[in-house]
């Protein structure tokens, strides 16, 4: 089946593979889990997860390198993530072992489906955990699946790297306090609105603003920002409410110790747009997206790398980032997980 698919022709969308890794949590510990073969999955019509969205997600991806090795990128961050959501959302914790023998599992068994070098297209994993058992009072489920499926993707963004029109948000996706630093599905379901209506109005996606005081900047519905100022130095938001993007944090590593330049994670003022010249959006998915134009209720801001192309310093990151994914660029230890 994957020698019909055109590589390059891919988008962000869903294509089953023939194996998925599960595992179950009941009476306090996890079963040993395993590959399955079927897609369907049947829990009780008041499972945790139907009734009070009590799930939570991640995303990474593998990839084929130059020199043909099949790689994961710092997996052992998304177990990390995926125990912080856990913990917050009150699921219990996947041990970092399993969910990295679940990445190397279900990439091996679907080989077939990672793309080649130098097609643009990816393996995209989504390892994901939900209550299954029946609650109806609010409270936590007592059991647990969790599973990891495996899809090929394109580009998340239609038209690759051309530069992004978004608008700063009316609807708030996180609250201070709340789950927004964590990958719980509820936040997504928060945001679908808000999207569906920048769809609708021309934009390509929103940018949040902190609900507080909605004087900050936050991240959009799937990716944190990323600034480069005039005189050429990084700046990301920081907040208690984003997502602790691995993208975002690996592109400041290697701005700082790659490229030599000056990196700020720093709260982040709406009133400071205008002072950048570069913008983009950062995440396993987004990789790095260029924004050209941000609309502020009608004020527009045009980035000075303009609607054309990616901005110098941005497409250096973008560069040097997927070099190193791609086996070509020296990656800092530990950052390419081998699939053997
Ligand atoms: N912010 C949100 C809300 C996301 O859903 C994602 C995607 O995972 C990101 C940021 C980017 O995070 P990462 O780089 O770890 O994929
Ligand atoms: C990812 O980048 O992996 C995400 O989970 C973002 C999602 C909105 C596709």
């Amino acid at each position: 089946m994957s020698d019909v698919i055109n590589w390059s022709g891919l988008g962000f969308g869903y294509i089953k593979t023939p194996y998925r890794f599960v595992a179950h949590y009941k009476d306090g510990k996890w079963s040993e889990g395993k590959l399955i073969t079927d897609a369907q999955i049947v829990i009780s019509e008041c499972a945790g997860v139907l009734q009070y969205a009590q799930t939570a997600f991640e995303g990474l991806k593998a990839y084929t390198t130059a020199d043909g090795r099949t790689i994961t990128f710092r997996p052992d961050l998304n177990a990390e993530r995926m125990a912080q959501s856990a913990r917050r959302l009150e699921m219990p914790v996947l041990p970092e072992g399993m969910f990295l023998q679940a990445v190397e599992q279900v990439i091996s068994a679907n080989r077939q489906f990672v793309p080649p070098y130098g097609s643009g297209a990816t393996l995209y994993l989504r390892p994901y955990m939900f209550g299954s058992s029946p609650v109806i009072g609010v409270k936590p489920a007592d059991e647990y699946e969790f599973r990891l499926f495996a899809t090929p993707v394109g580009p998340y963004f239609k038209g690759g790297v051309k530069p992004l029109t978004i608008r700063v948000c009316d609807f708030d996706r996180a609250a201070p306090h709340g789950t927004g630093h964590i990958k719980a599905g509820l936040n997504y379901a928060m945001s679908l609105h808000a999207i569906v209506d920048a769809h609708e109005n021309g934009f390509d996606e929103n940018m949040y603003l902190d609900a507080g005081t909605r004087t900050y900047i936050e991240e959009t519905g799937g990716a944190n920002f990323l600034f480069v100022t005039r005189d050429g130095k990084i700046v990301t938001p920081k907040s208690e409410s984003i997502l602790p993007s691995i993208t975002r944090r690996s592109l400041c590593y290697v701005a700082e110790k790659y490229l030599g330049l000056t990196v700020e994670h720093r709260p982040v003022k709406l009133s400071e747009l205008e002072d950048f010249a570069e913008c983009g959006l950062c995440g396993t998915a987004a990789v790095i997206s260029p924004i050209g134009k941000i609309v502020d209720h009608g004020k527009e801001i045009c980035l000075s790398s303009g609607m054309n192309e990616m901005g110098e310093t941005t497409k250096k990151l973008y560069d040097t980032l997927t070099g190193i994914q791609m086996g070509k660029i020296q990656p800092p230890a530990g950052w390419l997980y081998e699939i053997k």
